[in-house]
């Protein structure tokens, strides 16, 4: 077992590390045929559904904010189990976009065949070459993030957020809504992730691990963003719950005053996705808020904005300014680092977190 987390306490750890090289395997393995194909099937459809369980959900999420922001594309994300609101909606030539890392998740199957009866065409975003999902999917993309072990899901993530930006880029192409030159700079921006996350866990690691210290002694935190930030921000937050047992809620910062806000007390953690967008200026306001509680911020800021944030945060956690299509993957890296060293603080196995499992195949 040593061998294959080599030198890695855990395989949580070595599969946070393995990032950029899932991700720069997922662009070596972009197969354009299979691209084009689920572009033009995406480009004949009206609606676009997106569907996943837990983690997959969550980069649904950000791919739907792609598609809705930036293409004005019809989508709409549910969590898998939660097929049935949609199963009127759906008509022939629709798509429907099912993630799911292990292509087993028993409630992502299930919602894909209800829809594909409706007439749907299934795309399958997967990790695993013909498991059950994509056997079932008229169209399948792969990321190539190599067997995942941890339960708690890293480097699947990130490499399915690379494919639905890709994909989300090569429809707006398709489309027109995105010039050639605009579609070739973001791709260039595409690639380079790999190095700007390595460069994140290499500037960042010591300092969450000393804050993770701090963090274990905590009941509950909020996650708070605005924008794509938001659906970052519930990844961060269900790895904190998955693996820590620290309850965790994310939602969307500007909602603090309409409900949330009242539990807050001195050092209360809030975690804070600031992103290079427009919403930067929002989120300072958000800061002062919760700074007004004598809430513990730990802030994600983007280095140009770190002057403007400092005073105001118990922990500044420097990223790089990048455009925010491409943020969540990065930004995600810090959080699912707290989430590991917290869990291993409280002294629990982060690996194997109690009542979950990897692959969930009963409904
Ligand atoms: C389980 C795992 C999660 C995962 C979810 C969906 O609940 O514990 O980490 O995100 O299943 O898995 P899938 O394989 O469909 O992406």
């Amino acid at each position: 077992e040593m061998a294959s987390k080599e030198g890695y306490p855990h395989f949580m750890l070595k599969e946070i590390h393995e990032q950029p090289l899932a991700i720069n395997s997922t662009l070596a393995g972009i197969e354009e045929g299979a691209f084009n194909k689920v572009v033009n099937a995406i480009l004949d459809s009206r609606k676009i559904l997106i569907i996943g369980a837990g983690t997959s959900y969550h980069a649904g999420l950000v791919g739907d904010y792609l598609l809705t922001s930036m293409l004005g594309l019809d989508t709409h994300t549910l969590i898998s189990s939660e097929y049935r609101k949609y199963l009127n909606a759906v008509n022939d030539g629709d798509t429907v976009i099912a993630i799911s890392q292990s292509g087993e998740t028993i409630d992502t199957l299930v919602a894909v065949r209800a829809f594909k009866e409706r007439g749907a065409k299934i795309i399958a975003i997967s990790n695993v070459i013909d498991s059950a999902i994509p056997r079932e999917s008229n169209y399948v993309l792969y990321t190539r993030a190599g067997p995942e072990i941890g339960v708690a899901a890293t480097k699947t993530f990130t490499t399915q957020l690379t494919v639905l930006t890709i994909l989300a880029l090569k429809i707006g192409v398709a489309t027109g809504k995105l010039t050639t030159n605009e579609y070739r700079s973001a791709m260039d921006m595409i690639g380079k992730i790999p190095g700007l996350l390595q460069n994140v866990i290499t500037k960042t690691e010591g300092k969450v691990k000393a804050l993770s210290e701090h963090m274990s002694k905590k009941q509950s935190a909020y996650y708070l963003g605005r924008g794509i930030g938001v659906p970052l921000s519930m990844e961060g937050a269900l790895k904190l719950k998955e693996i820590a047992y620290i309850h965790a809620e994310a939602y969307p910062a500007g909602e603090s005053k309409h409900g949330p806000i009242a539990l807050v007390e001195e050092n209360y953690p809030v975690v804070f996705s600031i992103l290079d967008d427009d919403n930067a200026d929002a989120m300072l306001g958000n800061v002062m808020e919760m700074k007004a509680r004598d809430a513990y911020i730990i802030g994600l800021v983007p280095d140009k904005y770190v002057g403007k944030f400092r005073e105001l945060l118990n922990v500044t956690l420097e990223m790089p300014s990048i455009d925010y299509r491409v943020a969540p993957v990065i930004y995600i890296v810090p959080m699912q680092l707290l989430a590991y060293y917290t869990a291993v603080a409280r002294g629990y196995d982060p690996d194997k977190p109690r009542n979950l499992a990897k692959t969930v195949t009963v409904e």
